[in-house]
């Protein structure tokens, strides 16, 4: 089963204080929420914990390897992969070459032929195959984002960390996002959504972690976490135009 466990985390940049003393624990594949104001610390919790970045102190273990020292190719390998706010998709190469490129860096045991059929059965299933010879800097806003995740799903990672994706994303994009994400999470793969949509957050999670300006100031089922009068004081209670 899978097993993250995050402990006591803080970053600094300079003078700020940015993740301060967070730690949680994710067993199996849970769909977790990670939810928290601009700024609150988020993005740089996926960066430490995909090491792109490193932690001031604290340790990340992902079932049992140390992980908060590692590169991100390592961290991949793994078993953690992430999405990112801002697409990064090699925007000369075509969809197709795109998926191609983790299985083969990875030193996966697929052979070239499995690898393509596997790269056609998640372009199939985000509904893109007839984008396939397109080169990806083509690909609009939306599509981007379905490139990246398919990305991962290429690897099969066990924790997955989807950075705000439906920040900027068609209403029918998100229909197939959210198709993935119950897919993946059905899979066996663990899941940390970040996202300012309640509504996706309280409709898919069945756990919500609330981040506020580097504080996890609650973890909990979401209703609990709805009406705690913190995370209503924090977060909460502003609106969601707001909050985007
Ligand atoms: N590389 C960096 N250097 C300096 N400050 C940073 C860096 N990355 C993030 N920050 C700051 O850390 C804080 C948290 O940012 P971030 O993790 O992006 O928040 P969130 O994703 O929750 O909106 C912000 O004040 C941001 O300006
Ligand atoms: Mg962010």
């Amino acid at each position: 089963m899978t097993e993250l466990i995050v402990k006591k985390l803080n970053k600094r940049f300079g003078g700020l204080h940015v993740l301060k003393d967070v730690s949680f624990e994710i067993k199996g594949a849970e769909l977790v929420g990670l939810i928290g104001p601009n700024g609150a610390g988020k993005t740089t919790l996926t960066n430490v914990l995909d090491g792109a970045i490193q932690p001031n102190s604290g340790t990340v273990y992902l079932n049992h390897h140390r992980i908060d020292q590692m590169q991100p190719f390592e961290v991949a390998k793994v078993g953690l992969g992430r999405t990112f706010q801002v697409t990064r998709s090699f925007r000369r190469m075509t969809v197709l070459e795109n998926l191609y490129v983790p299985a083969q860096a990875l030193g996966t045991k697929l052979s070239k032929a499995e690898i393509h059929d596997k790269s056609m059965e998640v372009l199939e299933f985000l509904t893109m195959d007839h984008l396939r010879n397109e080169y990806a800097q083509a690909l609009s806003g939306g599509q981007q984002k379905l490139l990246e995740l398919g990305r991962l799903l290429m690897l099969n990672p066990e924790v997955i960390i989807l950075d705000e994706p439906f920040a900027g994303v068609h209403p029918k994009l998100m229909k197939i996002i959210y198709k993935y994400i119950e897919r993946v999470n059905q899979s066996g793969s663990a899941i940390i959504l970040i996202s300012h949509q309640m509504d996706s957050i309280f409709s898919l999670c069945n756990r919500l972690l609330v981040l506020n300006y580097g504080d996890l100031i609650a973890d909990g089922p979401p209703d609990d976490v709805k009406n705690d009068p913190h995370v209503i004081e924090a977060y909460l209670g502003i609106d969601e135009e707001e909050a985007e």
